[in-house]
């Protein structure tokens, strides 16, 4: 048996790429509400139209349906985020928003009607607005407060939730410090100090919620999620394998507090060469000392590092196009290097280094996809390439338990086609299920099954031997 018989097949998706409703029933404003274009091209002071997130593919009241088709794959696992800012619409109310409550309530309650165990991300790239106005995000240390009032409300109310990941991708501040940390400094102000600051504290307020979570839910399961950063050196050359040691930490310090409960030794040096000092309280050492209970990754291509930054070509991938293309890998339609070996290569390295339980939390292929008759008076997807994208990097995750690295689960990542994460477009899709959303937010909204949806369903009933 290639993998575990209790093993978590599912998907996963977040709720700014998908859940739309961005005012409704009482919520707040997110920092994703003013980010009409992802990554590229910075904020707006307000909402504009062209945000396709500010309606994503109508989750918000299409859940029921969604989560009916997805758990029709089989799913054991679904992973989701809540808005923080449905919960509290500026982060500071003392008492939560009822609406948003009853919204997830529903959620979970769904997940488990259909046997889904609900895997819930509490900060996924969409913290309250005005959390980010007032403090600069995560630049200031206040935010641990709000942060942790919110999780409170959240393990309070929702005790059937067994997992949890406190931040999506938390080591995405250093290149995305805007949505993935909430920091508004513009790029050309923005230190490295202030940023690493603001690295500390959310890896404060992550341990203090591993330490709630226990308290409140304790069979609850808490995990970090790390951008599964895969690099290899350019070449041979020792310049360039030094390199990637240096690039290698931009992830594993994440993981290194985080699972370890410490600074690693690295750390002092790394920091002192950048003019960086980090500031902790007085209870900082003990509170880190919360580690998680196991590691999820997202993973999606593989990168090379090169200590001349003259040589090679920059990687095409999410976040990391400071690292150079691996000439030996195919590369998807939207230019992500795809390396299902390096997917192995990652599961064993972070196994060894911790020799916690790991889940790969994201992964899947951004394609273009194209809706035909099925020939039954309905609509389909015919993709094979997600079926072969999928099939190769599950092999190689059977592979790596095979070596003995404990998988205990993979949620392919936009399970039901939705927003874009780096380019916030709907032309660029990842699911099982199609959306009939265009890029300039026209489309009826309608769901169709591809073709995936059923090779899925397959690998899932028979437990991966279908592959
Ligand atoms: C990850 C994010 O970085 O990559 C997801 O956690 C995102 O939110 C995914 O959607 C794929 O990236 P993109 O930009 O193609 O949506």
């Amino acid at each position: 048996m290639r993998f575990p018989k209790n093993f978590y097949w599912g998907g996963a998706i977040a709720a700014n790429q998908c859940e739309g409703a961005y005012l409704e029933d009482g919520k707040g404003l997110s920092i994703q509400d003013i980010l009409p274009k992802g990554l590229i091209g910075g904020y707006t002071e307000e909402p504009t139209d062209d945000n396709l997130k500010l309606q994503g593919i109508d989750f918000y009241h299409r859940y029921k349906e969604d989560i009916a088709l997805l758990a029709g794959m089989g799913f054991k696992m679904f992973r989701f985020s809540i808005a923080w800012s449905r919960i509290y619409p500026t982060g500071e109310e003392t008492e939560p928003n009822q609406n948003g409550l009853a919204f997830y309530k529903d959620i979970i309650k769904e997940c488990i009607k259909y046997g889904m165990e609900p895997l819930v991300t509490i900060s996924h790239y969409e913290t309250p607005l005005a959390l980010a106005k007032k403090y600069n995000g995560w630049a200031n240390r206040e935010m641990i407060k709000p942060f942790l009032h919110y999780c409170r409300t959240l393990f309070t109310h929702f005790p059937q939730v067994k997992y949890w990941i406190t931040f999506n991708e938390i080591n995405s501040i250093l290149h995305a410090p805007f949505m993935s940390g909430a920091i508004m400094t513009p790029p050309e102000e923005l230190t490295e100090q202030t940023v690493w600051q603001a690295v500390h504290h959310e890896m404060v307020a992550s341990a203090q919620a591993v330490k709630m979570a226990h308290e409140l839910i304790p069979e609850s399961k808490v995990g970090c999620m790390v951008l599964g950063v895969t690099i290899y050196p350019l070449t041979p050359h020792p310049d360039h394998v030094i390199e990637v040691m240096k690039q290698d930490r931009k992830t594993l310090f994440f993981t290194d507090v985080m699972a370890r409960g410490k600074y690693p030794n690295y750390a002092a040096d790394m920091l002192s060469k950048k003019g960086i000092q980090i500031e902790f309280a007085p209870e900082d050492e003990s509170i880190l000392k919360h580690t998680v209970d196991f590691i999820s990754i997202s993973y999606y291509s593989s990168s090379c590092a090169s200590a001349d930054p003259s040589q090679g070509e920059p990687s095409g991938s999410n976040m990391i196009g400071y690292l150079k293309r691996n000439p030996y890998t195919k590369v998807s339609d939207f230019g992500w290097q795809i390396d299902p070996q390096g997917l192995r290569f990652t599961l064993n390295k972070l196994y060894d280094r911790y020799q916690i339980p790991l889940l790969v939390a994201e992964n899947g292929l951004g394609a273009h996809d194209t809706l035909v008759p099925d020939g039954l008076n309905d609509y389909t997807v015919i993709d094979p390439y997600r079926e072969e994208y999928i099939k190769e990097h599950l092999l190689e995750i059977a592979k790596a338990i095979a070596e003995g690295v404990d998988v205990f689960g993979y949620t392919y990542w936009g399970c039901i086609d939705l927003v874009s994460c780096a380019t916030a477009e709907m032309v660029k899709r990842y699911g099982f299920v199609y959306v009939d959303r265009d890029n300039s937010g026209k489309g009826t909204l309608k769901r169709y099954k591809k073709r995936s949806y059923d090779w899925y369903k397959k690998v899932i009933e028979t437990n991966g031997e279908s592959l």
